[in-house]
């Protein structure tokens, strides 16, 4: 049995297989609409969420699955004291699949551990969110058409985005990326993640200034300040607003840029922006139920048989 606690549980390889059933299903999606009949999704919560939960409770519900869980640790027996290990040894007695979040670093992996049934991390605070850097690859992959050659911005709160994190980790495997972390001084990248990249020789540089480094890059993933992991209030007020890409900033990246960005979106983004071709993080969105769908049916190995139902384009 399966679980996806990292990127890289997956090998290069497993992830190319997984972006191609990904761009299957979204050419022909009628043809998977059954390859899940039976099968149960369960969602477990601990942490807000809209699109992560919801994608993969729509990706299962596309697959003719159907979907259980919670949205809230206050709504399920976390509440009373049940601890992770208790409560997905339950979870395994009522679905297939499970897909966890969880404010704690590691829950998941713990949940693995006790599970009779594949676990999913839906990011585990701080620390990594694989499905959303499947998203972010297979975004890239499909509107750059590669994954290496590549020099990636991230800005913003990149100390406490798992998000940044997993997307490092996982783009690290490719040839001939460079990295520009553009930062405030107190949300740099995280040191063991400056180890690794200084371990495998993958060149990086640390800034301050979006404006510079712009011109220079072929994706800029954009990131909001995680409000809800800082100790105090005022620091929070302080750094929120310090990256703001308008219009008028996005005039200085080159045209075939993309602009991604996990969401939810504050204000580290103007709306003014989001006509721009290069921002793609509406898409985005769409690709993560795709490679979600992907990611199910591997995990309940399906992936070879998902196909169940005669495409509607055969049948036309
Ligand atoms: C991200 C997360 O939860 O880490 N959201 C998401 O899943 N798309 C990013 C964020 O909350 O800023």
């Amino acid at each position: 049995m399966r679980h996806l606690m990292n990127p890289l549980d997956f090998s290069v390889e497993e992830l190319d297989r997984l972006f191609e059933l990904a761009s299957d299903i979204e050419a022909d999606p009628a043809a998977y609409a059954h390859a899940c009949a039976g099968k149960k999704l369960a969602t477990c919560f601990y942490e807000p969420s809209t699109r992560t939960r919801l994608s993969f409770e729509a990706a299962m519900l596309n697959l003719g699955g159907s979907v259980l869980g919670f949205s809230d640790a206050a709504s399920s027996s976390a509440s009373k004291g049940e601890s992770v290990a208790d409560t997905i040894r339950i979870i395994s007695c009522y679905a297939d699949i499970c897909a966890m979040r969880h404010p704690k670093e590691g829950a998941p992996m713990v949940a693995a551990s006790f599970s009779g049934i594949p676990v999913i991390n839906a990011g585990d605070g701080g620390h990594q969110h694989p499905t959303q850097t499947l998203t972010d690859l297979m975004t890239i992959r499909s509107l750059k058409g590669r994954l290496n050659h590549l020099t990636v911005g991230l800005c913003g709160d990149l100390k406490f985005g798992r998000t940044v994190h997993s997307l490092i980790n996982a783009l690290s495997r490719y040839d001939d990326i460079r990295f520009i972390f553009i930062s405030p001084e107190e949300l740099r990248v995280p040191d063991y993640v400056i180890e690794m990249l200084k371990e495998k020789g993958i060149p990086f540089e640390e800034v301050i200034r979006l404006e510079e480094s712009l011109p220079q890059l072929d994706l800029l993933y954009m990131t909001r300040v995680q409000r809800e992991r800082f100790f105090n209030e005022e620091d929070y007020v302080r750094l929120k607003d310090f990256y703001i890409l308008d219009k008028a900033k996005l005039s200085l990246s080159p045209a075939d840029m993309l602009v991604l960005h996990p969401l939810p979106r504050v204000n580290e983004i103007s709306v003014d922006v989001d006509d721009d071709p290069r921002a793609v993080y509406f898409k985005q969105a769409q690709y993560g139920v795709y490679v979600r769908m992907a990611l199910i049916l591997t995990l309940l190995g399906l992936s070879e048989k998902g196909k169940t139902a005669p495409s509607s384009r055969q049948q036309a």
